[in-house]
């Protein structure tokens, strides 16, 4: 399988502080990788910098064979790169149903197609069909998680990369979430997945990545450092 995503030496800064200190990972067409680490470890910086939203400050950052440099921030949806931001980035003046039409906006398959799509994501998540006309920004912290997520799937993402989907969130929608996240992987998407609950991290996705103060510390296949000793000490509580 070819790489959708080649990351080469990457740095970012926010002005002095150097947040990303030169790091390197790859994702394979189809794969599902875990980003965990710490708090401030730099995984939130990675992600918005994949989406275009910060600048490296160095380092090679390569999309579909394409260097993500090239591709202007509004082609990247798209082009297939979408992010689900920490806390949740919905339009919460508008309805359900209007984020998850946004969602598709740069689509240009029918708009059969689209409200098919539409109805699967209500099939997914029937607690958002209910919701249809609620304005986004008053649904409950799971309600809003659910149509973030719903909201990226519609533009029909090649590399989804979700920012801890599970935050706050009660476990029975966790798992609603976690089902969901596997479902969309079957269906071809590839994930990169930061998560805070590096359990289920590591339990969902194939490899993982570990970063701590803006660098990679460890790498591999997520069943092995399920059972590592230093990452069960460092992030499973064990
Ligand atoms: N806008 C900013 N300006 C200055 N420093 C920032 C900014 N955003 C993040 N940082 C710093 O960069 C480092 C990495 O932050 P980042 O949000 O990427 O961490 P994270 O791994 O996502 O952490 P968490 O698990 O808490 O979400 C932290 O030290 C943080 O304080
Ligand atoms: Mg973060």
């Amino acid at each position: 399988m070819s790489n959708i995503l080649e990351v080469k030496d990457l740095k970012v800064s926010y002005g002095a502080i150097q947040a990303i200190k030169g790091i390197s990972f790859h994702i394979k067409q189809g794969e599902m990788v875990a980003l965990i680490g710490a708090n401030g470890a730099g995984k939130t910086t990675t992600l918005k910098t994949l989406a275009g939203m910060l600048k490296p400050a160095g380092g090679d950052i390569v999309y579909m064979g394409k260097q993500l440099s090239s591709i202007k921030n509004y082609d990247l949806i798209r082009e297939g790169l979408a992010l689900v931001p920490e806390g949740r980035g919905i339009f919460g003046r508008l309805t359900v149903t209007e984020n998850l039409e946004m969602g598709a906006y740069s689509r240009t398959d029918s708009k059969e197609a689209i409200q098919a799509d539409i109805d699967r994501m209500f099939e997914i998540f029937p607690r958002l069909k209910e919701r249809a006309s609620q304005l986004a920004g008053t649904m409950s912290g799971g309600e809003q998680q659910m149509l973030a997520i719903s909201r990226a799937l519609m533009g029909k993402p090649k590399l989804l990369l979700l920012d801890e989907p599970s935050m706050g969130l009660a476990p029975i929608i966790v798992q609603k979430i976690f089902e969901t996240i596997r479902e969309v992987a079957k269906d071809g998407v590839t994930l990169l997945l930061v998560e805070q609950n590096a359990k289920l991290a590591l339990q969902t996705c194939q490899r993982a990545y570990v970063m701590d103060g803006g660098k990679i510390t460890l790498e591999g296949d997520a069943k092995e450092l399920l059972h590592d000793e230093a990452v069960q000490k460092a992030y499973l509580g064990e």
